[in-house]
């Protein structure tokens, strides 16, 4: 049976820091306020001249230098992203430009913050059936551009940046298991509800949240998916080595973590310098615990993320 696991790991963020000090100039807020409920201190901004496949593509670059292989061996892209660089085509259809392999099949999957493990899911599909061999899967998103940056309540949470990793077959086990859910209707909790009509722009083009209803559906959705997913996968709480949660808010973690049975120094956290941001939270965080050391060969680690839809879901793997 061939299996799939992850071979390399890359990532890439915009060089402007945005501190919450910076954001107090601008919106009534402070760095306590924004600290105290999110754990979020700063965030990376993109440059006005990049995009989504910009960013995409030096994290794509990474990964596959991390994996030993050339753009050359891939032969599927999936981005996950909210934020695409244009209506159509897709990035994932830019990004295979801009690596210089034609006829490489590519495609986006839109599930908001849940997009990554949606993708790696849906990556591990097609190699376990034989229909893709070498995937490489990027999270990217410049969120900041989604902001009512005069609306205190959204623009504190959310950052740009993009992960990416080449998955390929095994024979060994490394993606154990992955389980996805969604629910429409909690489409109104968070959303971004414009589109494009006759010429113009039909409804508002800035992200809404209604925070607290966010709040308490993420920590029971999170916490029931990612007991299943270990359930189903026949493993136990304590062979779990890492949880790389999606990176929306430092009590969103701790709550889930908590349920998990999982002490924090086991969970990744880098929401404090990255912000919320979206798909590409958790590729961004598994790199940089691949970086540090942290996460290492033959660990157990576990992904979960939920965003708007609501769609969520968890991955366990093995590095
Ligand atoms: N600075 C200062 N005050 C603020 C700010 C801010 N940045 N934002 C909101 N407030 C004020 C509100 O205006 C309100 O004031 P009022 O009572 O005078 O009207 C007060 O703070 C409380 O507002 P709430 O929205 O009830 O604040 P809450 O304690 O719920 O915290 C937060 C808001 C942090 C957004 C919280 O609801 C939360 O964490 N929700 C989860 C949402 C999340 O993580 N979303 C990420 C995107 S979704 C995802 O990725 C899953």
């Amino acid at each position: 049976m061939t299996y799939s696991r992850i071979l390399g790991t890359g990532s890439y963020l915009p060089e402007t820091v945005l501190t919450n000090a910076m954001l107090a100039e601008r919106v009534e807020t402070s760095d306590e306020w924004i600290v105290t409920r999110t754990g979020i201190r700063e965030r990376r901004i993109a440059a006005d001249d990049q995009k989504t496949s910009d960013l995409a593509y030096q994290a794509s670059l990474q990964a596959l230098q991390s994996a030993g292989l050339t753009a050359a061996d891939i032969d599927l892209i999936i981005v996950a992203t909210t934020t695409p660089d244009m209506v159509f085509p897709s990035t994932a259809s830019i990004l295979q430009e801009k690596l210089g392999i034609p006829g490489v099949p590519a495609f986006d999957v839109q599930a908001v913050c849940a997009g990554f493990v949606y993708a790696l899911a849906t990556a591990n599909g097609y190699i376990k059936s034989g229909m893709a061999k070498n995937v490489l899967v990027v999270g990217a998103e410049v969120m900041s551009r989604l902001l009512d940056w005069e609306d205190r309540r959204t623009c504190v949470l959310f950052g740009d940046g993009a992960g990416a990793v080449v998955v390929g077959p095994s024979d060994e086990p490394g993606i154990l298991h992955a389980k996805l859910a969604a629910d429409g209707r909690y489409r109104d909790i968070l959303k971004t509800e414009a589109q494009i009509a006759s010429g113009g722009v039909d409804g508002t083009p800035f992200l809404y949240m209604d925070g607290p209803a966010v709040f308490k559906f993420a920590v029971k959705a999170l916490s029931d998916i990612a007991e299943k997913t270990l359930a189903e996968a026949g493993v136990t709480q304590a062979d779990v080595d890492w949880l790389v949660p999606h990176q929306a808010n430092l009590r969103i973690i701790e709550s889930t973590a908590k349920h998990l049975g999982l002490s924090m120094d086991k969970v990744i956290v880098t929401l404090p310098e990255q912000g919320n941001t979206s798909a590409a939270s958790i590729p961004l965080a598994f790199d940089h615990a691949v970086k540090s050391g942290q996460i290492q060969r033959g660990q157990t680690v576990m992904l979960e993320g939920i965003g708007g839809g609501f769609a969520w879901g968890a991955l366990l793997l093995r590095f």
